[in-house]
């Protein structure tokens, strides 16, 4: 480990520092003290590089005690619980599984013709695949039922409302390391992996009852990556649906080789193609952003860029386009 090791990491958390200020003042505050912190800084640098971020380092902090209330605590619970610590990062990744997501994808699927085959890549434990099984308040306009996963949209630009919600015949997700709705450590990963902050009481209730909705009826989660698993999610498509390639969240994961390859694979298939990406991500859909995240997602179809959304999906701002309702 040197110097440039430990100054490289702090920078890294400072930055991080910015992007965190309203969503999690704690962790924004956790993080400053990480990038002046020696116990933490060269317990990350005997990390892989891959394992050094902020949002995992917390998330197994909260995974196995808690949210540290504030630097002192961090860098004790650091000094520790070393082991265990280390342990659960290595074994873990940020999966974040957001279902409010949904809300942003809906008013494209339920324009599709149904009925929908969805192939989620990078799915995390699949609770994007269930956006006809979700009730949702666009504006107070309710679609779908009202005593489940509630996710409400702020929407502008005329966004098409849909009236119902879409068929949807089989589900089907790929990711590199799928978790199950059904097993409590990993739900107690996907609950440590949300922000403590003004959002987190809202998200944790939604992400507990769309696990409900998911263990009840599991979707086929395959082990892999997206590119090479592909042909194979295809393969349990429902005959005489639409099959919908989706993905949201995912692609600044993965490498740019391997994004251009998916894009590639994706393109010459007859399916709809629909993705929540970071401006870029997908071909076609904006400048990227600095960071790779961005401030808004865009919400494309078939590389069409449709609408402009918050990126846990919960603002939607529709740019006036109209969906081809059959592939190009
Ligand atoms: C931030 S999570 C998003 C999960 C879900 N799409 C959502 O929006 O709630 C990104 C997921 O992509 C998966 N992932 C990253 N690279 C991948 C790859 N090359 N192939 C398959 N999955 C991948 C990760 O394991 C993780 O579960």
């Amino acid at each position: 480990m040197t110097e440039e090791d430990l100054t490289r990491i702090a920078r890294g958390y400072r930055s991080f520092t910015a992007g965190a200020r309203y969503s999690s003042p704690l962790y924004a505050e956790l993080a400053e003290h990480v990038a002046g912190s020696a116990t933490v800084l060269r317990f990350l640098a005997a990390l892989p590089t891959g394992k050094r971020q902020p949002n995992l380092l917390f998330a197994a902090l909260q995974f196995l005690g808690g949210a540290p209330v504030d630097g002192a605590e961090l860098d004790r619970r650091v000094a520790d619980d070393a082991e265990r610590l280390r342990a659960t990062m290595l074994a873990r990744a940020t999966q974040t599984n957001e279902p409010a997501r949904c809300g942003a994808l809906l008013p494209v699927l339920a324009q599709l013709d149904a009925p929908l085959t969805l192939v989620e890549v990078g799915a995390s434990a699949g609770l994007c695949l269930y956006p006809d099984r979700y009730g949702y308040d666009y504006d107070g306009v309710r679609v779908g039922p009202a005593d489940t996963v509630r996710i409400a949209v702020t929407t502008s630009g005329g966004v098409p409302v849909p009236r119902r919600l879409p068929t949807v015949v089989a589900r089907i997700g790929v990711d590199l390391n799928p978790l199950d709705p059904a097993d409590p450590d990993d739900r107690a990963w996907l609950r440590a992996l949300v922000w403590p902050g003004p959002a987190a009481d809202e998200r944790l209730h939604r992400l507990d009852a769309a696990a409900d909705v998911a263990a009840d009826e599991p979707a086929t989660l395959l082990h892999g990556d997206l590119v090479d698993r592909l042909p194979d999610a295809l393969g349990f498509a429902a005959p005489g649906s639409t099959v919908v390639v989706m993905h949201t969240a995912v692609l600044p994961y993965v490498p740019e080789e391997v994004r251009g390859r998916f894009a590639d694979a994706v393109r010459d298939l007859p399916v709809r193609w629909l993705a929540q990406e970071p401006p870029g991500m997908v071909p076609g859909t904006g400048e990227r952003p600095d960071d790779a995240w961005g401030a808004h997602f865009v919400v494309s179809l078939d590389r069409r860029p449709l609408a402009r959304s918050a990126p846990h999906g919960g603002r939607l701002e529709w740019l006036g386009g109209g969906l081809e309702t059959s592939p190009a």
